[in-house]
């Protein structure tokens, strides 16, 4: 069957990374996160002292960041490696998502996520999730996704992964945090967050998984068949 690629872009927490990850099994895709790499280059900002501010600081300290994603043999899908270093679990962290949505902002990141990105695409048979996948990643991607979730029900996922680990997390703090990255995400000046015009929507805030996926799959057979 032919290899297609798969853009789900949409608002922080309504279950981008959850969906990408049921399709690329179901299909036998790679799945990529690409929050996790601005996450990972925001972790090395922050334990580096690198002032994102300033562009010259930005470019030099770029040179000195490698990320991989390896397979983790048990789940079967990629983690973030940072310089070698798993930071899957710390990427995570509210230290790191209180920053991120700044340095994701910054252009000389931007070109440096974006053109790892374009890369992971030349073989199809890919599921990535973002901001500016549909946009600026994959224009040309046979199925584009933006997905949307009331923010109530969104902080309450959200809340709910963070507190397990977490338990001194409130709810306030990440309303406030998915609020104001999506703000931010949304009104930059470079690869805004915004739907492509190809891209179809999906507001889950009342679908479970399950029918959630059987909804999506009739979408991705539908694109195989209209792109085949
Ligand atoms: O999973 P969650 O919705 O919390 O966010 P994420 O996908 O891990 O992305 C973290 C942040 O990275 C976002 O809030 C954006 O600021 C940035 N991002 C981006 O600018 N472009 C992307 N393609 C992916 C993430
Ligand atoms: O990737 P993104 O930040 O958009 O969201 P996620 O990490 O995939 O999903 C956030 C949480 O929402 C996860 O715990 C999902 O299991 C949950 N979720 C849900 O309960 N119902 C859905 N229809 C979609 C996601």
């Amino acid at each position: 069957m032919k290899k297609i690629i798969i853009t789900i872009d949409g608002y922080s927490s309504c279950g981008k990374s959850t969906l990408a990850k049921q399709l690329a099994k179901k299909l036998g895709y790679t799945y990529i996160d690409s929050g996790a790499m601005y996450r990972a280059v925001t972790l090395y900002f922050i334990q580096n002292r690198i002032d994102w501010l300033s562009h010259e600081a930005v470019a030099t300290a770029l040179k000195d960041i490698h990320l991989d994603f390896v397979i983790n043999s048990l789940t079967g899908l990629g983690e973030m490696y940072l310089n070698n270093e798993n930071v899957e679990h710390l990427i995570r962290e509210m230290v790191v998502a209180e920053k991120v949505s700044e340095v994701a902002a910054v252009k000389e990141v931007r070109d440096f996520a974006v053109a790892q990105q374009k890369k992971m695409g030349v073989r199809k048979g890919i599921v990535m999730d973002g901001r500016d996948i549909g946009t600026v990643v994959f224009p040309h991607g046979e199925l584009k996704i933006f997905m949307t979730a009331d923010i109530e029900i969104r902080v309450q996922r959200r809340f709910k992964e963070l507190y397990e680990k977490n338990k001194h997390i409130t709810l306030d703090e990440v309303k406030h945090n998915l609020e104001l990255r999506d703000y931010i995400d949304a009104n930059r000046e470079i690869s805004p967050l915004r739907k492509a015009e190809d891209a179809i929507i999906l507001d889950n805030s009342h679908l479970n998984l399950e029918d959630q996926l059987d909804l999506v799959m009739q979408w991705v057979e539908d694109a195989i068949m209209a792109h085949s």
